[in-house]
This record gives C-alpha cells, sequence and structure tokens, in this order.
C-alpha cells in the first residue's frame, strides 16, 4: 500500500515524538547518575564519561575556572591523570570561557585559536572538537565542555542542542559539590589548626600529633579499614591530645618526676578531650571522634585510663591511637640525649601487648614498611633522604628490621637495608 502525505506527515511526527521521548529518558538517565555523586572528582569523571558516550565521541574534557587565578583546570580529563592549568583567554576552552560562544570545529589544525600543547603533551591528536561553556542557575560561565574527535563525521546540532541539556543538569551537580568540597576542606584545615596549635605548644614533643595520626593512619589502611573509618582514625589521632590546653603547662612541661596529684592532673586530658571535641559537631561518620580520642589512654586489660575501659569496650581507633602514642612518645627526639634503640623500643611494646595493647594493632604496626617508618619518624627532615636508599627501605617492613636486628641478616641486602634505617634514625641534625 503505498502511504498518502497524512500518513507520512504522521510517521513523521511519531518519529520526531519518539526521539523526543529518548532524548528525555536519557536525561532523566543522566540527572539520576549525576544527582547521587558528591564527590567533585568522581562527579566531574562521570559527566565527562556521560558526554563522550552520549555524544559519540572519543574524548570529554570538563574544564573548570578557577575566579582567584584566573586559569581554567581540569583534574581527570580522561586517559591523563595529571592536572591541566591555563590562563582564561588561552586556547578554544579560554576563549569559550571568556566570550561564552558555542564553537564548533571541523578541523582543529587549521584553526588559529587552537592550541596543540594538550596534544603535544598527551600525544593525542585532536581532528574536530565542540566546546561549550557551562552555566549554573544564575547564567553564570562557571567551566567549559570539550568534546573531541566525534567518531563518524562532525558534531551536529543535534550534539549541541543534547550537550546544552545534560550542561545544565551538571552545571548544578558540579556546584553542589563544589560546596560540598569548600565546606570539607574548611572543616579540614579547622582540625589541622587545631592539632598545629597543640603541637606548637609543646615543644619537647614537637610533632607528636601529627606523627601519631601519620602511623594511625598507616595501621588502619594495613587493616583494610574503610575509607571513612580510615578518615575517623585520622581526625581522632590529629586531636587525641586536644584536652591538653587545658592542663597547665607548670605540671605538663615540669622536668622533675610528678607528684602524684600532678600525674592526676595531666590524666584529665584525656577526659578534657573528650569534652572539647563533643562540642564540635562532626558528620555522621565522624561522630565517634571524641569516643576515640579520648581512649587513647585505655588498656585492654581494664588498668587505663580515664574510664577503665577492657578490651572490646575500647574501640578500635582506641587501640590503634595507643601504640601509635606510645611509639612516638618513645621514638621522638629529646634534647641532648639519643634516640632509644628501635629494637629496645619494640621490646617495651612488645612486653605491653595483650595487656596494655591489643596484639593485632601491634601485628599490623610491625608490618609498617620502612620507608614509610623513617619518614614519619622524620617527619620534617626529609630533605636530605637519599631515594635510592627509601627505594631499598621499601622492600622491608618493621618485622624484618626487628629479625635482623636480632638474629642477624640473611643475605647483604637486608644488612644494607637495616644500616640505611639505623642511619636516619639514629643522625643528628646540625645545630642540635
Ligand atoms: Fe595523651
Amino acid at each position: 500500500m503505498i502511504k498518502n502525505e497524512n500518513d507520512l506527515s504522521a510517521d513523521r511526527n511519531i518519529f520526531k515524538l519518539q526521539k523526543e521521548n529518548e532524548r528525555l529518558r536519557s536525561l532523566l538517565q543522566v540527572a539520576e547518575s549525576l544527582g547521587s555523586v558528591i564527590d567533585l572528582d568522581e562527579l566531574l569523571f562521570r559527566v565527562m564519561e556521560i558526554v563522550r558516550e552520549r555524544l559519540n565521541a572519543e574524548r570529554c574534557t570538563v574544564f573548570l575556572i578557577d575566579y582567584d587565578r584566573k586559569e581554567l583546570w581540569s583534574k581527570v580529563a580522561l586517559g591523563l591523570a595529571e592536572e591541566i592549568r591555563f590562563p582564561l583567554g588561552k586556547g578554544i576552552a579560554g576563549h569559550v570561557a571568556a566570550t561564552g560562544e558555542v564553537l564548533t570545529i571541523d578541523d582543529a589544525y587549521s584553526d588559529s585559536r587552537f592550541n596543540p600543547e594538550v596534544d603535544k603533551k598527551t600525544g593525542y591528536k585532536t581532528r574536530n572538537l565542540l566546546t561549550m561553556p557551562m552555566r549554573n542557575k544564575q547564567n553564570e560561565i562557571i567551566g567549559v565542555f570539550q568534546v573531541l574527535n566525534k567518531k563518524e563525521g562532525a558534531f551536529t546540532q543535534d550534539d549541541i542542542g543534547l550537550l546544552k541539556a545534560i550542561s545544565s543538569i551538571a552545571a548544578s551537580a558540579i556546584e553542589n559539590a563544589q560546596l560540598y568540597d569548600e565546606l570539607n576542606k574548611t572543616f579540614i584545615s579547622f582540625m589541622e589548626t587545631l592539632s598545629t596549635t597543640l603541637d606548637a605548644r609543646d615543644y619537647i614533643t614537637s610533632g607528636h600529633s601529627r606523627r601519631v595520626t601519620l602511623y594511625s593512619v598507616q595501621v588502619a589502611r594495613l587493616m583494610r579499614l574503610k575509607k571513612e573509618e580510615i578518615e575517623l582514625i585520622r581526625y581522632a589521632a590529629l586531636l587525641h591530645d586536644i584536652g591538653k590546653l587545658g592542663i597547665p603547662e607548670i605540671v605538663l612541661f615540669k622536668n622533675k618526676k610528678l607528684t602524684e596529684d600532678e600525674y592526676n592532673i595531666i590524666k584529665r586530658h584525656a577526659t578534657l578531650s573528650r569534652s572539647i571535641l563533643k562540642k564540635i559537631r562532626f558528620k555522621r561518620y565522624l561522630k565517634q571522634i571524641p569516643e576515640i580520642a579520648s581512649s587513647h589512654h585505655e588498656k585492654i586489660d581494664g588498668s587505663g585510663y580515664p574510664l577503665g575501659l577492657k578490651g572490646e569496650e575500647i574501640p578500635l581507633g582506641g587501640k590503634i591511637l595507643a601504640v601509635c602514642d606510645v611509639f612516638d612518645a618513645l621514638t621522638s627526639r629529646r634534647q641532648y640525649k639519643d634516640r632509644i634503640d628501635i629494637v629496645d623500643v619494640m621490646s617495651v611494646l612488645e612486653k605491653e601487648t595483650g595487656n596494655t595493647f591489643e596484639p593485632y594493632v601491634v601485628y599490623q604496626f610491625k608490618n609498617i614498611t620502612l620507608n614509610v617508618l623513617i619518614e614519619i619518624l622524620e617527619f620534617g627532615h626529609k630533605e636530605d633522604f637519599d631515594l635510592g636508599d627509601l627505594a631499598l627501605l621499601r622492600n622491608y617492613t618493621l618485622n624484618d628490621l626487628l629479625r635482623i636486628r636480632r638474629q642477624g641478616a640473611a643475605d647483604e641486602r637486608e644488612q644494607k637495608a637495616a644500616e640505611a634505617f639505623m642511619f636516619y634514625y639514629q643522625r643528628k641534625y646540625r645545630g642540635e
């Protein structure tokens, strides 16, 4: 049967509707996919992947505008690990950011605005590109999409329309993530400043909180704890001694033997840490910070303070802090005194394992590799580390070192590693 004019027009309408329907469904999927991500890096990565796929292109990069530095930047261009930054106005993306124009270029290398430096850096060959500004709800340009190398033919009006629609969804998700990121950074810098203030007050154990944090994070990683649990332990470690701010200096820094009363005053710092930290509003997964921080002097046999908690009553984070805290106290450099030998330090820890310390924590502590361990021990004095030494130390753990030093080395390489470690461990700094 031959279709008449009316039928054909109806077919065309149905086809149009189907296409529109498909487009809307696709956009809904995009909105769903982006709405659930709050981490900026992950979000950018996902946006780029979606655009690349929907526009059938080889690559997509989202550049965001850093108005403070007057630059465009992109962290996660697909297939490129490093961050790219360039001045606003430079190259095609810069031009689009500055003018708000949408640009489709069918032959990149014959266009004078094209900046071939990124290609040079990555070894990639750009043929054609579609570049579009990304605008927020206030219609301000917050970034630029650059879609490279359409897989078949050139970019079309349909591509532009689709990218515009995705762009407005992406822009609001990105702005949310940036806000969240900003809030997070403010929180982290606040935590770190508090911790630095605390460390600065105590010149004898300078850098203590920082090192305890680094050790604790290592142990937590070796235990394969989740990202959020590691973060929880990190902040609890940074602030575990914050209660010391409430202890009078005359007691805290007394260099003679403490009386029982004075010792009792110092012990109060654990409870004080809890009450200070309780006043901070933490996100849900960080709520346990005050409990973990204030339990770093608990012992698994119940003879610790402030609460005399036993075994499983002590949070895992508190058990990790306890080991790292004592390790740092025993290995820190005191004025006019050599460091206690690492083997003796570990003998003290081992003797207390099972009554003061959780055996599994000590076990994992000994699995820290020697390059990491020496970098934490010598935190702040790492400029003259020999890279060859660090590469050698990477192959051995603290456990290996103890075996080598106690029972002798199995081969020359082991011997060399132990000597390299002890060289940094025992060295003296100029002027001290
Ligand atoms: Fe403490």
